[in-house]
């Protein structure tokens, strides 16, 4: 009884800590994109079916599945968390997307990104900014960013809503 009292209280502990913890961090769960957020990402980027969308440490992989129910978009989710890549591919499936959203269990600094014409990051600015000079080099001309939260480490973003979300053109 006394061992069970305790895990519960780490466990409380945890979810307490995981609210603290930087967003891409694979421990903290509160940092998610929601369907409404979600659905606003894809009307600022124009997502369409003609889009193949990179989300660069997907979580649940919300966002891959609304762009891709809602606006039609292929989709890959880059995550290196494995219990949330097991959620997001098991959402993807029951959603009945498996010929459109693919889930992979990597790290983004080691992705390819030469195909996405939309990336969407929810990160924090570090890891933008290491990511800043991969985008520079792997991007295709004309390839949007939305980044969430953060701006990436360069000028001129094309446009902006309520401070929170950032489209680039590369
Ligand atoms: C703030 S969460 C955002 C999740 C999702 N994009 C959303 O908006 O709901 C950041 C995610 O990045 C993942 N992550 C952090 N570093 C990563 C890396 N190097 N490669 C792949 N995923 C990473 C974390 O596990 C976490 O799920």
């Amino acid at each position: 009884m006394l061992e069970l009292i305790l895990l519960l209280i780490i466990i409380f502990l945890l979810l307490i800590l995981s609210a603290v913890w930087p967003p891409d961090s694979p421990w903290a769960p509160w940092w998610r994109t929601n369907r409404k957020i979600a659905r606003e990402i894809c009307k600022l980027a124009k997502i369409t079916r003609s889009d193949l969308v990179y989300d660069l440490g997907c979580g649940d992989g919300t966002f891959l599945i609304t762009a891709a129910k809602e606006f039609g978009a292929k989709g890959v989710g880059i995550e290196i968390d494995p219990l949330r890549v097991w959620i997001a591919r098991i959402r993807v499936w029951f959603n009945n997307l498996l010929n459109k959203v693919e889930i992979r269990q990597e790290d983004f600094f080691k992705t390819d990104l030469s195909k996405a014409t939309v990336v969407v990051v929810y990160l924090v600015p570090k890891a933008l900014e290491k990511l800043l000079p991969k985008f520079k080099k792997e991007l295709k001309k004309g390839t949007r960013i939305v980044s969430r939260k953060y701006e990436l480490g360069i000028k001129n973003y094309e446009s902006r809503i309520k401070d929170n979300l950032f489209l680039y053109k590369f």
